[in-house]
């Protein structure tokens, strides 16, 4: 049994084949439509969705198993103080597979670890968003043709954009990629993620707040959406909100082979005029996303693996250490053992859950 909670735990080469099979997928649908057959996915989302839930249900249909599950935690016992490892062990009875949206960092991993099925992430606060990533990877690949030499651009909110995160993760192992992060001040990539992903593999990347001044050479523009539901004070939200608004006459800036993107859902940061600009591929990027999530459960349901069971010994417990992050998992779960692992740099202790470095507990 395998899961998959954030991109790293995916190789290179599992990646490569995951495109190529999504590509088969999209050309001959006919041959996959009974591979899942008698299989069961269950969609867990805590948090809103329209596009991550709705395409892991119709990846399962297409392949032809089915659905279970519930679409808020309103509607499930949560709402009665139910934890996230029970409703785990609850749903590995029902369900060949589970997809998991949730508020709290490092939800999905506290559920894979409990659970006896493949738990695969669908967003946890934020933290990260592997199958968005996947989607992104596919049409970077069908755009572009390749998934190196690129120059992208990334803009919005670089704070809290878990999507974003999660797709520097992944350039980070393809060749002479170079970034421009675009965001105001107060919504800059988190230090962690600059510090661990590109500096630590020597990426080239420039910092701006200037998204006119960044256009004339990118490749690929990864636009994201101010999320007003990660910030703890409304009025910086609203000074924020309108930061980036990209629109045709910005557009006239950038290459003509521009690929934009955008995790979806937009507010008003890409302007509807843009979506007739054959350059805007973030349609086709929903579309790319039913295609490598039938790709990866495929893949965690029919491949003989058993290397992430019982990860719960993972990490350490550290006397004076605790994680201050108010959005981890176990900051609502009393149950569940403060835990720490030491960073890549082995610099600093960073939380089992959601990654965050760990505090001490005299700064408390
Ligand atoms: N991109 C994405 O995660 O969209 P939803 O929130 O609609 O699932």
């Amino acid at each position: 049994m395998r899961s998959l909670i954030d991109i790293p735990e995916l190789s290179v080469e599992e990646i490569d084949q995951l495109l190529k099979t999504a590509c088969d997928i999209s050309e001959n649908p006919e041959k996959y439509q009974n591979k899942l057959k008698n299989k069961k996915l269950a969609t867990l989302f805590f948090e809103p969705s329209t596009r991550t839930r709705l395409s892991f249900e119709a990846a399962m249909l297409e392949l032809g198993g089915s659905v279970i599950g519930f679409s808020s935690a309103d509607s499930s016992s949560a709402s009665k103080g139910e934890s996230m490892a029970d409703t785990a062990k609850v749903i590995s009875c029902y369900a060949d597979i589970a997809a998991i949206r949730h508020p709290k960092e490092g939800a999905p991993y506290v559920a894979s670890i409990n659970a006896s099925i493949p738990v695969i992430n669908a967003g946890d606060g934020g933290h990260c968003h592997p199958t968005q990533t996947l989607a992104d990877l596919l049409t970077i690949y069908r755009e572009k043709g390749r998934l190196s030499n690129l120059k992208v651009g990334f803009c919005g909110d670089l704070k809290y954009g878990r999507t974003v995160h999660s797709l520097l993760s992944a350039l980070s192992r393809y060749e002479n990629i170079s970034i421009v992060l675009i965001s105001p001040e107060e919504l800059k990539l988190p230090g962690y993620v600059r510090r661990e992903v590109l500096e630590a593999k020597n990426m080239d990347f420039v910092q701006t707040d200037s998204l006119e001044d960044s256009l004339n050479d990118l490749d690929i523009l990864y636009m994201t959406r101010i999320q007003q539901e990660r910030f703890a004070d409304y009025e910086e939200y609203l000074r924020l909100k309108d930061s980036y608004v990209l629109d045709t006459k910005k557009l006239e800036l950038a290459k003509s082979d521009l690929c934009i993107l955008h995790p979806l859902p937009r507010v008003n940061e890409i302007s509807v005029a843009v979506d007739k600009d054959p350059r805007a591929c973030y349609f086709k990027q929903v579309m790319n996303g039913k295609l490598m999530r039938m790709a990866l459960m495929l893949k965690l349901l029919t491949e003989n693996r058993s290397d992430s069971a019982d990860t719960c010994c993972e990490g350490e417990t550290v006397e004076d250490l605790y994680c201050a992050n108010p959005r981890c998992i176990s900051t609502t779960e009393q149950e569940l053992p403060q835990k720490f692992k030491l960073s890549d740099d082995k610099a600093v202790y960073r939380c089992i859950y959601c990654d965050h470095k760990a505090t001490k507990k005299e700064e408390k």
